[in-house]
């Protein structure tokens, strides 16, 4: 798989990474419970094959499974040399002081069974003013700082559901790293933070790129005929196909899941010429975009 850089860290990812959820998370209907020594082997399979088969981002998070991802994680990656060959992205708490997000860090590291994080960060869904300027001040950002100082994390990040809440953040500068929920449905962050992302250079990293099944899980009713992998497809060329994002991290249980994905992501190429970030998204803008592709320069009615 290519490589993109993963903004102002320098690092050289592949534009699928692992996403981690699923080795936390029991889901019956699947037949899914990474709690078990079955469930447990399979997700390290994933892992393994993900590694294999060419990606480099894996991305987890404390709370993912009470530590049970991390944990997994830790477990394969431990085994031949393959900690070495992958750039290892967690999160941790940011709504306490500055010493439980050391102590949750180095808790982590335990579980991960590794020295250094090369990418941690708040784990967020939406940020008040409120929770902002206690990350800022508090001391949340003070014991990140401390923490790469001992050599225990690289970079530095944040996660966040609601794009239009993660603009303070990114806007300190303090940040490497953004993890923003953007998909063919959720495209808030198209115009309320990917700009200004690019615009400090941080690496950036998309959740849900998927749309957490919830797209398809709609078309199943509205548009039975639809084929579903088709739809998922879909999902995942949008994401590959805007400039500003470095990496979707894909939730995958098993290591079929992660040879489909690899493959869609190897055989993408956008289009000649389209980016989805150039995408006009305001109806002035579409309108003028409507004529420039029809070849009509000035306006008629004028
Ligand atoms: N606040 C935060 O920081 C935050 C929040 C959410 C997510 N995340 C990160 O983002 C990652 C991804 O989010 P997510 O797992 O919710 O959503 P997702 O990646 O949008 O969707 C994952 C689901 O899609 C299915 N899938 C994936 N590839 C497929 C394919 N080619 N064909 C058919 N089905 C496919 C899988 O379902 P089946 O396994 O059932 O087939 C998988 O469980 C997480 O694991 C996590 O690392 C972070």
């Amino acid at each position: 798989m290519q490589r993109r850089i993963l903004g102002r860290t320098g690092l050289r990812v592949s534009p699928v990474g692992l996403g981690g959820y699923p080795f936390g998370g029991i889901n019956r209907a699947a037949g899914w419970d990474p709690f078990t020594p079955e469930g447990r082997q399979t997700a390290i399979a994933t892992i393994h094959r993900a590694i294999e088969r060419g990606i480099n981002y894996v991305d987890t998070a404390a709370s993912y499974g009470d530590g049970n991802s991390e944990s997994i994680y830790g477990e394969a990656l431990a085994q031949d040399g393959r900690r070495q060959r992958v750039i290892l992205a967690t999160k941790c708490r940011w709504n306490g002081a500055g010493d439980d997000v050391i102590r949750s860090v180095e808790r982590s590291l335990e579980r991960l069974r590794t020295d250094v994080i090369d990418v941690i960060q708040f784990h967020g869904g939406m940020f008040t003013e409120e929770n902002v300027r206690h990350i800022l001040e508090a001391g949340p950002l003070e014991a990140f700082w401390t923490l790469r100082q001992q050599g225990k994390v690289r970079f530095l990040g944040f996660t966040c559901e609601e794009p239009w809440t993660a603009r303070p953040l990114i806007a300190t500068g303090q940040f490497d790293v953004v993890q923003l929920r953007y998909n063919i449905i959720y495209q808030g962050a198209a115009l309320h933070a990917l700009n200004e992302a690019r615009d400090q250079r941080m690496g950036v990293a998309v959740m849900r790129p998927m749309t957490s099944g919830i797209l398809q899980r709609t078309l199943r009713f509205l548009k039975p005929e639809w084929p579903e992998a088709e739809i998922y497809e879909l999902a995942l060329e949008y994401a590959l196909a805007d400039s500003r994002v470095h990496v979707a991290n894909v939730g995958m249980r098993w290591p079929h899941e992660v040879d489909t994905n690899v493959t869609l992501a190897s055989r993408f190429q956008p289009p000649e010429g389209f980016d989805v970030a150039d995408l006009p998204r305001m109806t002035a803008g579409i309108y003028r975009a409507d004529d420039e592709d029809a070849g009509i320069s000035e306006r008629s009615d004028r």
